[in-house]
Order: C-alpha cells, then sequence, then structure tokens
C-alpha cells in the first residue's frame, strides 16, 4: 500500500529550521519560523510559564481525562482574554470556548465545524495569507476564496480593493481576518479600516472568522483585539482562533482556544455539543499542560503582571529590531526605501525580494527566510544587523 505514497518537500516554514539547524556557518541567520528570539537568538522559558509549572507540579495530583472542553478555568480566562470584560456576546451567553491543539488545532476543528454547518461553504482568505492556511482549511472540505489585501508595490493593504471584494461576497460566505499582526505581512487594519470591514459584513451578512495568533505582539493585548471584538458586538456568528504559543511562549504545548459566537444561548448549546463531538472524532480531548499553565498565570494577579511585562519587553524588542533594520538598510543604500518595515507589526515583513535573492542569502550568507522573502523579525539581533543589512543590499 504504503508504495503509493511518494516523498514530499519539506514544509515551506519548517522546513526552513530543518536546513538552518543543519548549516555548519558560525554566522548562520535564521529570519524563518516564526518563533520569538530574544537579542542572543534563544527562545526562552517566560519567568511567568516556569513559575506557573512550579506550582502546577505541586497542585496536580492526578493525570486522569480533562474535560472534552479541556481544562474548565482556563477557558473561563480565555475567553476573558479574547473579548475583554463584559463583553455583550458573551454576557449574553451567546459565546463558548474550548481548548485546542494549537493555533492549528482551533484553526482546523473550526473548518470541520463549518463542513458540518455548511459543507464545502466558500471562506475567503486574504493574499497572501499564512501559508498553511491552505491546506489546513482546505483539506476540511471547505472551498478557498481569494481577497486582495497586500499591495507588494506600495507595500500596504489594498483596502479599497479588498472592501469592494467584500462587497461582491454572497451572503452567509465566511472571511478569514487576522486579528493583528497580519502573517505573512505585517499589515494591519488600523480601527477605523476594521469599523469600515465590519460594516460591510453586516450588511452582507457575511460571517467573519478571525485568527488571532499574536495577541499582544502588535500594539498590546487591548488593541489587538480590537477587530474581534468590535465584530463580535455586531454580527449574530462568529470564529475565533486563539493560539497561546507566540504569547505565552508555549510553542511546544500546543495551546490555543476555539472560541464561537452564536445567535442565541440555544444554538450555542447546539453548536459546542457538535464542536466537542468533532475534537472527540479527532483526538477526544486536547493537551492539558499548556492550557493549564494560561489558567493559572491569568488566575494570579502577580503572574499575570509579569506575564505582561515580559509580553511587552517582546513585543518592544521586536518594534526596535524594525527601526534598527530600517535605519541599517537606509545606511547603506538609498535607492531602495525600506521604511515601512518599521510601520508594519508583529513577527513577520517582506523584504520585497525576489526567489533567486532570497536563496542568494541562504546559499552565500546562510540567511534563512522563506522563499516570499518573509522575514521573522526576531530572528534578527543587534549582534547580526550589520551581517544581514549589508547581505541583503549586497543581493539586491
Ligand atoms: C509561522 O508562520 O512561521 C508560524 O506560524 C509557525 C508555523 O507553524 O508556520
Amino acid at each position: 500500500m504504503f508504495e503509493t505514497l511518494s516523498l514530499l518537500p519539506n514544509d515551506p516554514i519548517l522546513g526552513l529550521s530543518i536546513a538552518y539547524a543543519k548549516d555548519t556557518n558560525p554566522n548562520k541567520v535564521d529570519l524563518g519560523v516564526g518563533v520569538y528570539k530574544n537579542d542572543v537568538g534563544q527562545t526562552p522559558i517566560m519567568r511567568a510559564v516556569a513559575e506557573a509549572e512550579k506550582l502546577r507540579i505541586t497542585r496536580d495530583s492526578t493525570k486522569a481525562y480533562t474535560p472534552p472542553a479541556g481544562v474548565p478555568g482556563a477557558n473561563e480566562v480565555a475567553t476573558q482574554l479574547v473579548f475583554g470584560v463584559g463583553h455583550p456576546a458573551v454576557e449574553a451567553g451567546r459565546v463558548r470556548t474550548v481548548q485546542a491543539p494549537g493555533g492549528c488545532g482551533a484553526l482546523r476543528v473550526a473548518a470541520e465545524l463549518i463542513q458540518r454547518a455548511k459543507p464545502g461553504a466558500n471562506l475567503w482568505v486574504s493574499t497572501p495569507t499564512w501559508a498553511n492556511h491552505i491546506p489546513l482549511l482546505g483539506s476540511a472540505g471547505l472551498t478557498l476564496r481569494e481577497y486582495p489585501y497586500y499591495d507588494y508595490a506600495t507595500h500596504s493593504i489594498d483596502f479599497a480593493a479588498m472592501l469592494n471584494t467584500f462587497k461582491e461576497i454572497p451572503r452567509g460566505d465566511l472571511v478569514l481576518l487576522h486579528a493583528c499582526c497580519h502573517n505573512p505581512s505585517g499589515a494591519d487594519l488600523t480601527p477605523t479600516q476594521w469599523d469600515q470591514v465590519a460594516d460591510v459584513l453586516v450588511e452582507r451578512g457575511i460571517i467573519p472568522f478571525v485568527d488571532m495568533a499574536y495577541q499582544g505582539f502588535g500594539e498590546g493585548l487591548e488593541e489587538d483585539a480590537y477587530g474581534l471584538r468590535m465584530l463580535a458586538s455586531r454580527v449574530p456568528e462568529m470564529i475565533v482562533a486563539t493560539s497561546f504559543s507566540k504569547n505565552f511562549g508555549l510553542y511546544r504545548e500546543r495551546a490555543a482556544a476555539l472560541s464561537l459566537v452564536f445567535a442565541t444561548p440555544q444554538q450555542a448549546d447546539a453548536g459546542l455539543s457538535q464542536v466537542l463531538n468533532v475534537a472527540r472524532a479527532i483526538y477526544s480531548m486536547p493537551p492539558a499542560h499548556g492550557s493549564t499553565i494560561v489558567d493559572i498565570i491569568l488566575h494570579s494577579d502577580e503572574l499575570t503582571q509579569l506575564w505582561q511585562s515580559e509580553l511587552t519587553q517582546m513585543r518592544e524588542r521586536i518594534a526596535g529590531l524594525r527601526v534598527q533594520l530600517v535605519d541599517a538598510l537606509h545606511g547603506l543604500q538609498q535607492a531602495r526605501d525600506f521604511s515601512f518595515i518599521a510601520k508594519e507589526r508583529g513577527m513577520f515583513s517582506f523584504l520585497g525580494l525576489t526567489v533567486a535573492q532570497v536563496h542568494q542569502l541562504k546559499n552565500d550568507y546562510s540567511i534563512y527566510m522563506t522563499d516570499t522573502s518573509r522575514i521573522s523579525v526576531a530572528g534578527l539581533t543587534v549582534e547580526k544587523m550589520d551581517y544581514v543589512s549589508r547581505a541583503i543590499v549586497a543581493v539586491l
């Protein structure tokens, strides 16, 4: 049977980490996968997480199964983190949150739920979107369509084209929006643009599906949730996938939440039963460790404060690196304007290089990024800034 299977190439994002690990060049720089790194190139365990892990070991007395929706306290705090305190949809009993194995798990369970409710439904994704959105959501059976988003020529969102496409989308279709820190472009909607998007979605009866993988990495925990919170107060139905991989640094623990907004509490109960049934048929229940850490941190004022200060440092470090990279590139050449990088937010920006230039950076300088020239800004360090900038200018 297995002889029918052919060898596939490595994943376009995760494959970069494998290639980077094998590279013996001492100057190598990993700007590939979206994983936060500090100024010595490490992905540290956050102090708040380490403290919560210690508490967990002394507190827990069993490894018995968790309930199908995951650790109950974690769902409560995740709902609050996503929607804020006293959100009208939550207060009205229209929101249900379950844990999921990572942001990918949350996205996939949501896609399976949509597939049950509306087989083959159209899901409109931004051009471009995170490369893994396509197989992850499409292979659940949804029909993926594209809406214009990032204009490579102006290095900004083509908002008029985006909105015009939304005005043509049939009633009942879904649109996938990035809550903040758009992956791969780093170009985010302003609050005013979010409001305009909401007007069109409400008017046309389009269902928002929001992927929030980077809450806290853009402008701040509250600011980054502006669009989704506003939408959730205006639409009858909505889906939100939230990852804790980045903002709690829990990548390998696969901690995430799926929140669903339903039209009524009765529909919410029915919808929740379907979500749990979907999960049962794939993995039964989510892993508990990461979500328990989130639960412990967000139920402790002291650990919440520590976590928020660490998250702020990470966000500010990335924002600082963006400015430094622009300054370094402009210091070496004036032909090309890179100032857009300092205006973008989150982990990523496109450098605007050709595939050949990206490959040259990898082959000649051991600088790794996706073929689209998306860089994970956190992979830069002050020490490597000059090396990376000179290499970029050299291949231009
Ligand atoms: C990325 O885009 O690099 C991250 O979201 C990690 C991944 O799984 O692709």
